[in-house]
């Protein structure tokens, strides 16, 4: 372990990880000593991927940036930054209508541990309608995801959603 190292944890439900993901955690990921990319659970959101395959599909794209590491957790964000000593919890930002909710949480977040702040990345403009589930749905429907998704992982994800469909 580095002393002082500065620690950030990137949470997210990554069902699966999309090209917008990957452009926050890979601008993220030069700002901190160490970004931990986390599987969480959404309780507003049903699951298509199960964590470990979207861990795993988040190791496959992220696997060229030497400071990011993968995990998955089933709990309070504020208690996991915690207990990696995280300094800052990195999100997204695509419109207004993700601010509201978000700021909820970043303010809640904040009160459970005091210790970490919430950084928002407003997402690159090409990324702005982008989401998991919209991807899912494209997919569902045999509509083309490249432009959307890692190449790494675009054939993954093709397999898994039509296993899902039979
Ligand atoms: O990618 P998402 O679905 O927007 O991510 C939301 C996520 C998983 C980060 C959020 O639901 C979360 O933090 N879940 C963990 C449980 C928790 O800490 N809840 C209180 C947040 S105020």
């Amino acid at each position: 372990m580095i002393l002082n190292e500065r620690i950030a944890v990137c949470p997210g439900s990554f069902d699966p990880i999309t090209l917008g993901h990957l452009d926050i955690i890979s601008r993220a990921s030069s700002m901190f000593d160490k970004l931990i990319v986390v599987v969480m659970n959404n309780m507003n959101k049903s699951g298509c991927f199960s964590p470990e395959e979207r861990k795993e599909l988040i190791i496959k794209t992220t696997c060229g940036l030497h400071n990011v590491e993968v995990d998955i957790y089933d709990g309070l964000l504020a208690e996991y930054a915690k207990s990696k000593n995280a300094c800052a919890i990195i999100k997204g930002l695509r419109a207004m209508s993700d601010f509201e909710y978000e700021f909820q949480m970043a303010l809640t977040n904040k009160k459970l541990n005091p210790n970490v702040e919430t950084l928002f990345l407003t997402t690159s403009s090409e990324n702005m309608y982008l989401s998991s589930s919209m991807v899912k749905q494209i997919a569902s429907m045999g509509g083309d995801i490249s432009s959307f998704v890692p190449a790494e992982i675009h054939d993954d994800i093709i397999k898994r959603i039509s296993s899902k469909k039979d």
